[in-house]
Order: structure tokens, then sequence, then C-alpha cells
């Protein structure tokens, strides 16, 4: 197995993998292990980008408590079968072979206690004991069909035909790190129908008042309840220089459309105007920035206080009605974020190959005999916590154990 550009191309092999990333190297060595000569392309310098920055650096590779209502997608069914094929479970038996120490870090996500590196060097060794071959930096030029069975491939280190082809090249999110649209091209080319794409598991940007508004604030993080039309997180959030970030907005970024409120509890398991009663029954000389303080930090309390143009009293002087109608107006924030930071900081993309066109057992498309699509360039898109791997090393498994 090479990781090179310097080599010629086989001319034949029976399958070739288009995209070097956590999906097409997962499928490569499942197929060359069974006895199938393997090439794998992509046109990036090195394998793997994207693994190598995910998780902070250190690779949130599955989640234990990974089920099919973690995923998005327009058919919910799709992800089911092969989810079910290689579970969280079976990876982490891979991790574990590979002597890879690991460890949980919140809500099931398991993060490699070194490096992201080692499990791009995990795959690399799989893909060795398979036999599969790596090449890099080399663009695809041309796909043809061949007439009875199989493709031809023009590329710009040679031409190679394979009976199978796997399209593994990913989502559009961090187009620096080698993301094109070359799968849904293809997927076009064949005849499939592309879900519209939108970058998703993104920060939000808000406008210039509302920055100016939350200019001390970039750095500050706090758990909420995040919540639009459709669908609620209960995580952190963190004010940035451009907007909101974190957890719960990554997650809930997945859910939102541009022009949707989105609304944030932000204490969230506590009634705020109740609890004020109560303190104000305890500390009644108290200012409420102080008693407030000790909920969030000074800098959130005064955001929240001049948000909402309220004067920091002693509590003694705030009647029921007064105390109820502040704690309400605190708690609650709903704003309408002015768009998301796009595919530039996203970590995935929702929507990509239809998959009402394509076979959940084996990952085969039903328009073209012999081509495959695995991994994000699918319409399957899981929330944030190591779901979209899991998602990437189960299609690959199964299309490795077809191909
Ligand atoms: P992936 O993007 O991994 O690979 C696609 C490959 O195709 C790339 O190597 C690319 O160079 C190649 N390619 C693209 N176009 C090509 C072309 N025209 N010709 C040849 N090759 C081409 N998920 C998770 O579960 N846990 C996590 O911790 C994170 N963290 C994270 C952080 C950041 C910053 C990002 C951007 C994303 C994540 N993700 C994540 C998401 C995860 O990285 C993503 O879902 C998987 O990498 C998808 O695997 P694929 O193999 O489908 O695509």
């Amino acid at each position: 197995m090479s990781d090179s550009s310097s080599s010629f191309l086989p001319g034949t092999v029976d399958v070739l993998v288009i995209g070097a990333g956590a999906a097409g190297l997962m499928c490569a060595s499942v197929a060359g292990k069974r006895g199938r000569s393997v090439l794998v392309l992509d046109h990036a310098n090195k394998v793997g980008k994207k693994i190598l920055m995910s998780g902070g650096g250190r690779c949130n590779f599955t989640n234990l408590y990974t089920s099919p209502d973690n995923f998005y997608g327009v058919n919910p069914h799709f992800c089911k079968s092969a989810l079910a094929r290689y579970t969280q479970w079976d990876f982490i038996a891979l991790v574990e072979k590979h002597g890879i120490p690991y460890h949980e870090k919140t809500l099931g996500q398991l993060f490699c206690d070194n490096s992201s590196r080692d499990v791009v060097d995990l795959l690399l060794s799989e893909c060795r004991e398979a036999r599969a071959q790596v090449r890099t930096r080399c663009e695809i030029q041309r796909i043809e069909p061949l007439q009875v069975k199989g493709f031809e491939v023009h590329t710009s280190l040679g031409r190679v035909v394979c009976e199978s082809l796997v399209i593994a090249t990913g989502g559009l999110s961090i187009p620096t790190m080698g993301a094109t649209g070359f799968g849904y091209e293809i997927a076009r080319q064949f005849g499939h129908n592309i879900i519209p794409t939108r970058a998703a598991l993104v920060p939000f940007t808000l406008n210039k008042r509302a920055l100016a508004r939350q200019q001390e604030l970039p750095g500050t993080s706090l758990a909420v309840n995040a919540s639009c039309a459709l669908g609620h997180f209960h995580e952190q959030m963190l004010f940035t220089h451009k907007g909101l970030s974190g957890p719960a907005v990554l997650q809930i970024s997945s859910h939102w459309k541009e022009g949707m409120p989105v609304t944030f509890d932000l204490a969230p398991g506590l009634n705020l105007s109740g609890w004020l009663t109560e303190q104000r029954g305890k500390k009644q000389e108290s200012f409420l920035h102080t008693v407030l303080a000790e909920l969030w930090s000074k800098k959130l309390v005064q955001f929240l206080l001049q948000r909402n143009a309220l004067q920091s009293k002693p509590l003694k002087q705030y009647g029921d009605g007064e105390l109820r109608d502040l704690g309400e107006k605190l708690q609650t924030w709903t704003l309408i974020p002015e768009g998301t930071e796009g595919y530039r900081t996203a970590e995935v993309t929702l929507g990509g190959v239809n998959t009402d066109e394509v076979s959940s057992r084996s990952m085969e498309s039903m328009k073209q005999p012999g081509l495959y699509f695995i991994g994000e360039v699918l319409d399957v898109t899981g929330w944030l916590g190591g779901f979209n791997f899991q998602w990437a090393w189960a299609s690959a498994h199964a299309a490795g154990g077809e191909v």
C-alpha cells in the first residue's frame, strides 16, 4: 500500500474508491480484505484531512448511544440497516485492536486520548493489511460507464478501469480542506437527484447591532436549552465575535432555516422567577445583579440587564409581579440569527444524494449498477457528537462488503 502521488496507477482494479477520507479508506480496507483489488484516489495532498482536524484534533470517532434517531435525511429509515450491521461497538473494537487510547467526554462521545492522527493511522494500517492502494494529488477528470459492466476513469495520473466505483468525496463543508461538490456532479451524471444542500453544525452570525451589544461577551459560555420550531437541544452555548456557537448552537443550526427565531432558555431546569422570589426572602438587601451573578458571569448579567433595559435594585424593592416578569425576560432570549458562518466553518452538509435512489443494504446506485455512494455525500447527516463518523464507518462497511 502506498500513500503518494509518485507512482503510476494500475490500469485495472476491481474497486476504485474516489475520496480518501473516513468512508473511502474504511470501504477500501473492507473490500480489500475480501480479496478485491482496490485503489483509492484523492485530489488532496494527504488523506483524512477532516479526520485530522475533527474533535479539536482528538477525533470524536463515534458515540456510545448511536441510533437512527441521531440522523437527519429526507428518508429517515435509510440509515437503519447499515448502522445496525456495523455499530459503534464494532468501531470501538477496531480502535481497541489498534491499541488506541480513548475516553468518553460527555453524552457518549468517544475521543482519542492523544490525537486524531491515531484514527488516520488505523485506517491506513487496515488498508495496508488489505493491500488497498491509496494515491493522493490525483484529479479526477472524467468518468465513463463501460458498455457491459464497469467504468473507465480518467485522472491526472492516468486512466483506470474498474468494475465497481465508490464515490466517497464527502460534503461541501470546509472547502480549504479539499471539500468539493464532485460527488453530487457524478450523481447527477448518472441521473440521481440531489436533495438541496445546506451548511449544518455551524455557528450563527448576528447583525451589527446585536454584535455591538454583546461585544464584551466573546469567550463566555453557559449551559442553555436551545430551541426553534423544528427541534431543541440542552448543551453549552458560546458567544463569539461573529455571533453564537458552542454545541447547543451547532446542533440547533441543523434544524434552523433563514428567518426562523431561535429561543435560548438561559437557566435550563430552573424557574428563574420562582428562584428570584426565594432569594428575595433570604437576601432582601442584595442587589439583583449580585444575586444573578450566582447563576451567570458578571459580564453576562450586565448584558442581560442592558438588553432588557432593567435597573438593578435591592431585591426587597421588587414586587411579586415585577419579579415574575423580570425572571421570564431574563431567562428566555429569543432572536433571529442573521445567518450562519456557512460551509467555511460548518462541520457537515445537510442534503446530498437522494437515498431513495440508493440501496440501503449495499449503498449501490439504483440508477447505475456498480456505482456506490458512501459517507457524507449521501443525504444522511448526523448530530454533533461522533455520529457523522459512525455513519461514514457504517455506510463504508456496507458497501465494502458488496463492491
Ligand atoms: P470526508 O470529507 O472525510 O472525505 C472526503 C474525501 O474526498 C476528502 O479526502 C477529499 O479530499 C476527497 N475529495 C473531495 N472531492 C474530491 C475530488 N473532486 N476528487 C478527489 N477527491 C476528492 N464528525 C464526527 O463524527 N466527529 C467529529 O469530531 C467531527 N468533527 C469535525 C470537525 C470539523 C472541523 C469538520 C469539518 C467535520 C467534523 N466532523 C466530525 C464531520 C466528519 O468529518 C465528516 O462527516 C466525515 O469526515 C465524512 O466522511 P466522508 O468520508 O464522507 O468525507
